[in-house]
């Protein structure tokens, strides 16, 4: 039976785990009705006052059944945080198109099948917050996680765009832009099956210096904090950068580009001479 939501109702991706799982405890303890979603609902932990339902990103029939759940029970959706992704590990070389694509069908076409099911309930109601977790590689190169960075590289393309689309209708479309933080994303990440000699020595270094900055990353409760945010303010921005994606965004926007790919390479461990 639907009833008249008195509070406001937010679905979250990817809430078994990291800035989903962070953000569903945050939402719920300030006040909103949360649905958190994953694969297996049975790996998300129990927070209470949330609704668990099974979504994979990935599945067209299991989207429109996980929206349609929460129709049914909550008679509304307000928010909605994609925070499902995961991130392939390799050179671009290495990269197959298969494993390109499952990267772009989870963590681009992913969130485009939740957004596309929640749109015409959010439409009707002429109100809706979408927040799409992007990442500084968003908007920054990321060597040996190139195919990764170019999901985030469109999300940001595809979430501006559609803001300016859906405003109309009382909708927004926002950006979430997390540098490193402390998950399981690092734990979670899938390497390539080709690996070349070639790459072999820069590649591991690189990798080193990814798995130990995700290891000494910001809490998800400052990545969880921006969401709210974004979600709440009168007046919110586009993009909220978080941790130290604030001066990396500053950085990327004001540092000339020969300075910035110079400190960029000493930063990732590449060598600056070249
Ligand atoms: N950690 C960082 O340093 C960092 C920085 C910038 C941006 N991000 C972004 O933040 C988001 C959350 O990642 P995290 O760091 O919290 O990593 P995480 O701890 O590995 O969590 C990833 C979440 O995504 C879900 N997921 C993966 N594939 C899915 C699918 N096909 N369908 C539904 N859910 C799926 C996982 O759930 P199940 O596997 O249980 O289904 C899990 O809940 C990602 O978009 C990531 O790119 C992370």
């Amino acid at each position: 039976m639907h009833t008249t939501p008195s509070k406001k109702v937010a679905l979250i991706t990817g809430a078994s785990s990291g800035i989903g799982c962070e953000t569903a405890r945050m939402l719920a303890k300030r006040g909103f009705r949360v649905f958190g979603t994953a694969r297996d609902p049975r790996k998300i932990a129990a927070i209470p006052g949330m609704h668990v339902l099974p979504l994979d990103v990935t599945d067209q029939s299991s989207v429109t059944n996980g929206v349609q759940s929460v129709l049914q029970d909550a008679g509304a959706v307000h928010a909605l945080v994609n925070a499902a992704g995961y991130m392939v590990s390799g050179g671009l070389e290495e990269t197959s198109i298969e494993e390109a694509q499952q990267q772009f069908d989870t963590n681009f076409f992913g969130l485009m099948r939740v957004i596309q099911a929640v749109l015409p309930t959010m439409r009707q109601q002429g109100y809706g917050r979408i927040v799409n977790i992007s990442s500084v590689l968003g908007f920054l190169p990321a060597p040996y996680m190139g195919i990764y960075a170019a999901t985030k590289h469109a999300v940001e393309g595809y979430t501006e765009t559609l803001d300016h689309e859906v405003r109309q209708f009382g909708i927004r479309a926002l950006l979430v832009e997390p540098g490193f933080t402390k998950t399981n994303l690092g734990k979670n990440s899938r390497n390539t099956s080709a690996n070349l000699e070639a790459y072999a020595a820069q590649k591991n270094r690189v990798a080193e210096g990814v798995q130990r900055n995700i290891a000494q990353g910001d809490d998800a409760g400052i990545v969880a904090e921006a969401v709210y945010e974004a979600l709440t303010a009168k007046a919110p921005s586009l993009r909220y950068p978080t941790g130290k994606g604030v001066t990396l965004s500053r950085l990327r926007r004001f540092v000339p580009s020969k300075m910035f790919d110079k400190s960029f390479r000493k930063q990732f461990h590449l060598d600056e001479s070249l």
